[in-house]
């Protein structure tokens, strides 16, 4: 076995399996799986800061390669079987409008854009590490079940790297179109099927155990392992100084999943010397680890969480036939996979789950473009929990918080122009039944004659 390896994560099995099975969950206890690596045999670097030499190195892959560029944290493959294209090139801003907005001191917010990525959000960090996974073992085809995001990203490394077919799944009507125009446009076989995402993982679940297609949505570990750069260069964007809180959306909890391992392997190879606090937002119409956490107090329990608790909690749900309902369409999950690894990271992070509502979604979105870079409905959900973070007192004006902005603000442009016009058939159709009855920060564009005489009227001037 080499330094990498595969491993259940219930402590009372603790399996471990070869890096080359295709495996999404434990085959003894159906837990899921970590990468996990025997680290007296990697060269991890003696300081996080030497990683930094390698931004110069723009014309190796691996170097340039914002998540590559930590490989000894992420050792799994060789660097000549990595899958590159250029991912991980994100931005930490510092954002004062914003921390003034939520009464945080001057210097105290910066929003962390993984819209910048290939394609537009932060699951190119993963699926790099899929995809070069995937290419280890021969795959020939790939397939997601997707909200969107995840698609676009499997469909644009598929299309990119020539190295295996994909096909993915989406639930029907709800996808954002510059999600699926991604899809469409990088060559997947997209299957649209009449269900929601819930419905599209299980059954993708079902044809990846039964059919030699490599399953590429986040209960695939190697994913999760691309994922926790993120940290990583957040870390770099702040000096390497642990900021006191991380916010993160909350859909299938792949990502707070990867930043709360990413946080402990750190603090257990000496590289950082405390642990930030994580919070997780979901969205009130999708808020299945806020029940679960707050109302019902699941815990990680050293990894002996409650299944029973979650069980009756899925069977509750499926006999009142609730569904997962909010306008941040990549967060309408209501079995997130990950949910007991995220509740490790809760754990490790001392973390909490927090629900906003659909109005606090769309406003924190509209705030965030008015003010930075953009990002997408879900990614709103960062700065709404941190406001109602702020305002319940849990985190202080001089804390230093870094919001996770997700996706590109051009993902969903339908809801941003919905949110903007001042047109009342769009609003009927997209704001009002998700409860969105006001738009405070929107900026109607001015219809005006076609003179100079009106347009200059119109500018006031
Ligand atoms: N934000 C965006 C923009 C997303 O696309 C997703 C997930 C999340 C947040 C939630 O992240 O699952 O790690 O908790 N989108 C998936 C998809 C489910 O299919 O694109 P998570």
């Amino acid at each position: 076995m080499s330094s990498a390896f595969q491993q259940c994560i219930h402590p009372d099995c603790s399996q471990k399996y070869d890096l080359g099975q295709i495996l999404t969950a434990c085959p003894a206890c159906q837990s899921l799986l970590d990468v996990a690596y025997d680290w007296d045999q990697v060269p991890v670097p003696s300081h996080l800061k030497e990683f930094e030499a390698r931004w110069t190195d723009r014309r190796t892959p691996v170097n340039f390669s914002g998540v590559w560029r930590f490989r000894e944290l992420i050792s799994f493959p060789r660097d000549e079987q990595i899958v590159t294209i250029g991912e991980g090139q994100t931005i930490l801003q510092q954002n004062d409008q914003l921390a003034k907005v939520a009464g945080l001191n001057s210097g105290s917010l910066f929003l962390q854009y993984e819209g910048l990525n290939p394609s537009g959000s932060f699951k190119d960090n993963g699926m790099t590490a899929a995809s070069t996974h995937a290419s280890m073992v021969g795959a020939k085809m790939t397939a997601c079940a997707s909200t969107g995001n995840t698609s676009a990203s499997l469909a644009i490394y598929a299309g990119v790297s020539g190295l295996f077919q994909c096909v993915v799944f989406v639930g029907s009507g709800r996808i954002a179109y510059g999600k699926l125009s991604q899809a469409l446009d990088y060559g997947a076989r997209t299957l649209q099927i009449l269900g929601d995402f819930d419905d599209a993982l299980a059954r993708v679940r079902e044809v990846c155990a039964e059919h030699p297609i490599y399953l590429c949505n986040s209960v695939n570990p190697f994913r999760l392992e691309g994922q926790k750069s993120i940290m990583y260069r957040i870390l770099e964007g702040l000096s390497w100084e642990v900021p006191d809180w991380i916010l993160v959306p909350g859909g299938n909890l792949g990502n707070s999943s990867a930043f709360g391992k990413a946080f402990l392997e750190l603090k257990q190879l000496g590289l950082i010397d405390r642990i930030p606090r994580l919070a997780i937002i979901n969205a009130e119409g999708a808020d299945t680890l806020d029940s679960l956490v707050n109302a019902e107090s699941l815990n990680w329990n050293e990894g002996r969480s409650d299944s029973e608790m979650i069980r009756d909690f899925y069977r509750l749900m499926d006999e009142e036939d609730r569904r997962a309902n909010t306008l941040a369409s990549a967060i309408e999950i209501n079995r997130p996979v990950n949910l007991v690894k995220a509740l490790r990271s809760l754990n490790v992070c001392d973390g909490v789950v927090r629900s906003v509502s659909d109005q606090e979604i769309v406003d924190a979105r509209a705030r965030i473009a008015a003010s930075g870079f953009g990002c997408e409905p879900a990614s709103g959900a960062s700065l709404a929990g941190l406001l109602q973070l702020r305002e319940e007192g849990l985190i202080a004006p001089s804390d230093r918080v870094a919001c996770v902005l997700t996706g590109h603000q051009l993902k969903d442009p339908d809801l941003t122009v919905a949110y903007h016009m001042d047109d009342p058939k769009k609003r009927a159709e997209k704001l009002q039944p998700a409860g969105v009855n006001e738009t405070p920060f929107a900026n109607s564009p001015v219809v005006v004659e076609n003179s100079k005489a009106a347009i200059v009227a119109a500018l006031g001037l």
